[in-house]
């Protein structure tokens, strides 16, 4: 046919829609679907509101659906026609059973595996393209070799390093991409085969071809220095409350020694995401496995930290306010775990708004992306916190599509994501209409403190010295 490859893509989420639409984007001659068992999921691609925000992708969809770009229920259909079939599906943390809140369940992986060697009439490539343990390569090849249609399958790893709210420009103009492979003939020729996919844009110097545990590994290992920064930095920030110093001021110091850089060095009320916390309890329980009980306790230490971190704004907001925050209403600005993505995986917002819903706030919450419905998922998902188990819940939270009908009569706002719009909005105007003292609790040092105090406001930020406790500054 007149397809140079056929791509099928198993998983149509945050890491499957995005990077499937980039590579038809730039390979028109190469077929991609993406399918999903979700029939919802994928008539949301097919439609014009798609499944996620994510800043440029609604134009390449738009762009490539139908001509070379398709996404599909049918997953045995196009598990036969492709060439390569990655494996882009959910892996998250087992909640029961062995490793337990610290192992990622790649259940649906093998379930992949399965389906593959199922209904495949040809050989196949096939990719890992979730994140995954160390060594799950070895388990998908076992499970697709044991068919008995005398079908040859190589299994390669491709971790997906897109961030959430700038995939499009990640997926443009990678740092790297990583692909590793059996250290065969066959091997080999099979990562060729997906260099070649992404040379259509990817300078080849920056397309890294490895053994297949230094590719899966090395995906763990990566959001774990990222996290550890995030981490590294917020323990300096509760430093810098207890001593009058300016963590941005830190951040800055540090941040212009080329050999610590300054990129992810700033402090804020924790990291969220699907990915940050899930990966490192991953790689702390490979750890374990292997019986290193030192590099897990010290790759553990960065979830502690954050753990902490955000524990400690919600205390702060109560210790603040008086000791007492109940029957206060208080105006939670931002539920996405950043800006640019409606995702609210683990978001630090999430434990924040229990935090003070545990103290007997009466919740508003704004963001400019997140639903109300996706909110209480992830809620109830994550926290366990719902209206079965909640009486009174949905008088305690109102979910706001107005910022500032959000903040009206509120004793605090607490900025959760750092939202461009909430640098903008008419502060005058809020405070005017906000119960007194105001206070601003700022989770993510985006705001004009001066001008907020100049307007009257009582402004808290993370590793930003108070100027009523340090009248030396
Ligand atoms: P997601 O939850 O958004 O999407 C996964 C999709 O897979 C869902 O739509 C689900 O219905 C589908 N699925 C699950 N089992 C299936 C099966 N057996 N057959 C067909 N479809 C199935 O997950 P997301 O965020 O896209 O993550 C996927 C993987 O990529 C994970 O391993 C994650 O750690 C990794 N990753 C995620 C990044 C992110 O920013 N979200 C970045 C880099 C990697």
């Amino acid at each position: 046919d007149e397809w140079d490859v056929k791509i099928c893509c198993i998983g149509a989420g945050y890491v499957g829609g995005p990077t499937m639409a980039v590579i038809a984007k730039k390979c028109p001659k190469v077929r991609v679907c993406v399918v999903d068992i979700s029939q919802k999921q994928i008539d949301a691609w097919n439609s014009d509101k798609l499944p996620i925000y994510e800043p440029g992708l609604p134009e390449i969809v738009s762009d490539c659906v139908n001509k070379n770009l398709f996404f599909s229920t049918d997953v045995d259909g196009e598990i036969d026609k492709a060439d390569i079939i990655f494996i882009s599906v959910n892996t998250p943390t087992k909640t029961k059973g062995i490793g337990a809140g610290r192992a990622a369940n790649i259940k649906n992986c093998e379930l992949c595996a399965r389906q593959i060697a199922k209904v495949a009439n040809s050989s196949k490539i096939v990719v890992e393209k979730s994140t995954v343990p160390v060594r799950t390569a070895q388990a998908i090849t076992r499970v697709l070799k044991s068919n008995d249609k005398g079908l040859d399958f190589q299994v390669l790893s491709n971790p997906e390093f897109l961030a959430e709210g700038t995939a499009i420009s990640d997926l443009m103009a990678p740092d790297r991409v990583l692909i590793g492979g059996h250290q065969s003939p066959e091997g080999l020729a099979a990562a060729e085969k997906l260099v070649s996919v992404y040379a259509n844009w990817v300078p080849r110097e920056r397309i890294l071809t490895t053994n297949l545990w230094s590719s899966e590994l090395s995906k763990l290992v990566a959001n774990a220095f990222l996290a550890q920064r995030v981490s590294s930095i917020n323990s300096i920030s509760a430093l810098c409350e207890a001593t009058g110093a300016d963590v941005s001021e830190i951040s800055r110091a540090v941040g212009m020694d080329d050999r610590i850089g300054k990129r992810f060095l700033q402090s804020s009320v924790g990291f969220g995401g699907s990915c940050f916390q899930k990966d490192i309890l991953n790689l702390v329980y490979l750890c374990e496995t292997f019986g290193l009980e030192e590099c897990a306790a010290y790759w553990n230490q960065v979830v502690i930290m954050n753990d902490y971190q955000k524990k400690r704004f919600s205390q702060k907001m109560v210790a603040q306010m008086f000791n007492t925050v109940t029957g206060k209403k208080i105006a939670l600005l931002g539920y996405a775990f950043k800006k640019d993505t409606g995702d609210v995986r683990e978001t630090p917002s999430m434990f924040v708004l229990r935090d003070l819903l545990e103290e007997g706030a009466r919740m508003h919450v704004y963001d400019p992306q997140v639903s109300r419905e996706d909110m209480w998922i992830e809620m109830n998902y994550t926290c366990g916190v719902n209206h079965d188990n909640t009486p009174g819940l949905d008088e305690s939270v109102i979910t706001e599509t107005d910022v500032y009908a959000a903040c009206d009569g509120a004793h605090a706002l607490a900025v959760l994501t750092e939202w461009d719009e909430f640098k903008t909005l008419d502060y005058e105007r809020i405070f005017k209409s906000m119960a007194k003292p105001a206070f601003v609790f700022d989770g993510r040092n985006i705001l004009d403190y001066a001008k907020l105090r100049d307007i009257g406001f009582e402004v808290h930020a993370i590793g930003k010295p108070d100027p009523n406790k340090f009248s030396d500054l």
